[in-house]
């Protein structure tokens, strides 16, 4: 898999998700084998204004390389500039948002809105594309009607301005996240365009993701939800699609994680704020594991790391003590859409997922 110059180690792609990828995350995420993280999507007028909390969002380590960057916005000349300030914080690629369909980002006419306004888009993708050398790329939705064709015209719009890579999530902006996501635009646009395509929506399980390169040629998969909690996704899946067995996820693997987590947290938010957030984010890591209520409960006023990690011990302990059986502990298909169901971000959808697809 190639996007412009760069070579990805494998298909496997981490979706932007705003709240959730940011460098602590990534990183557990990246050494479950996923190829490529996206960054959370960052205002470029807040960038470009230099907010202090916007550029800590760009952030990164040398581990969780390659990374992409993904920015949103609609005036080129701001997009580019800060495109620049990504492209000099040493991200290996540059996402464009044209797919969030959030009222609040569509309104200001970027995310999904620019699909609707292809002038302003080839505008701000060519005044990007001169300014930054770094593989270009953008995500977009199937448009505003079900049919798909404005996915495939605005895809074809992005490949003549130089964009070097396409995400299609396939769901219309109306739609949010209710429905199903159509799989079959994601094969429309890779018929229509010669760069690379990344399929994107309701991916639940290692199977699903084999299951969308199958059916629509797509040259990389992206997970969003489904790895929430559930980093393992992307190890499953790259065993699947080379004949192996799906590694299994045992209570150790499970544990050492969370430890990673907390640690790589505390590393970048410091501990309060570390604290402060692992009280919710914790908790995806053992949705429907037995003594799941018990662990969100002694967590749920965490204020130290230590208080943090002798919960995880105690909830380890517990475990191993009642011999729960192995099959009750390993990751589940559902785990990742159940936690983040649970994860109380804005955005979360009610999860509907394709499977008996
Ligand atoms: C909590 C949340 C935050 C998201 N944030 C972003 C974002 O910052 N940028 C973006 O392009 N899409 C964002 N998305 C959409 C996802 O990247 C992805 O397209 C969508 O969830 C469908 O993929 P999935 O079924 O694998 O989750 C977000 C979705 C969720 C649920």
């Amino acid at each position: 898999m190639r996007i412009g110059p760069l070579n990805l180690a494998n298909s496997a792609v981490l979706a932007p998700l705003a709240g959730i990828t940011d460098l602590p995350f990534r990183l557990l995420v990246k050494q479950s084998g996923c190829a490529l993280v996206y960054s959370e999507m960052i205002s470029a007028n807040a960038l470009v204004r230099e907010s202090t909390k916007t550029l800590k969002m760009l952030d990164s380590t040398t581990e969780e390389k390659p990374l992409s960057v993904q920015i949103f916005g609609t005036e080129p000349a701001i997009m580019a500039q800060a495109a620049r300030m990504v492209a000099s914080s040493g991200a290996d690629l540059l996402d464009i948002n044209c797919g969030c369909a959030v009222k609040k980002i569509a309104k200001t006419g970027s995310g999904v809105a620019l699909m609707r306004e292809p002038k302003t888009a080839e505008a701000l993708f060519r005044a990007v594309r001169r300014t930054v050398d770094i593989p270009l790329t953008i995500k977009i939705r199937s448009g505003w009607d079900v049919s798909g064709r404005q996915a495939i015209e605005f895809a074809r719009l992005a490949e003549a301005c130089g964009i070097d890579a396409i995400a299609v999530h396939p769901r219309t902006a109306t739609q949010g996240f209710r429905g199903q996501s159509d799989w079959s635009v994601i094969a429309a646009v890779k018929d229509a365009v010669s760069i690379p395509v990344i399929g994107n929506g309701d991916i639940l399980s290692a199977r699903d993701a084999v299951r969308m390169e199958a059916d629509t040629g797509c040259d990389a998969i992206m997970i969003g939800r489904a790895a929430i909690g559930n980093p393992w996704i992307f190890s499953r899946y790259l065993a699947l699609k080379t004949g192996q067995t799906e590694p299994n996820v045992d209570l150790a693997m499970r544990i050492e994680t969370m430890i990673r987590y907390v640690r790589a947290m505390v590393d970048y938010r410091g501990e309060s704020r570390a604290c402060h957030m692992l009280r919710s984010r914790l908790g995806w890591f053992v949705k429907g594991l037995p003594h799941a209520g018990a662990f969100r409960e002694a967590i749920k006023s965490v204020t130290a790391e230590d208080e943090a990690l002798a919960a995880i011990d105690t909830f380890c302990a517990t475990l191993e003590k009642r011999s729960i059986p192995e099959h009750e502990i390993g990751a589940t298909d559902d785990e990742g859409f159940a936690a983040a169901e649970d994860s109380g971000t804005k955005q979360q959808p009610a999860i509907a997922g394709p499977r008996n697809r």
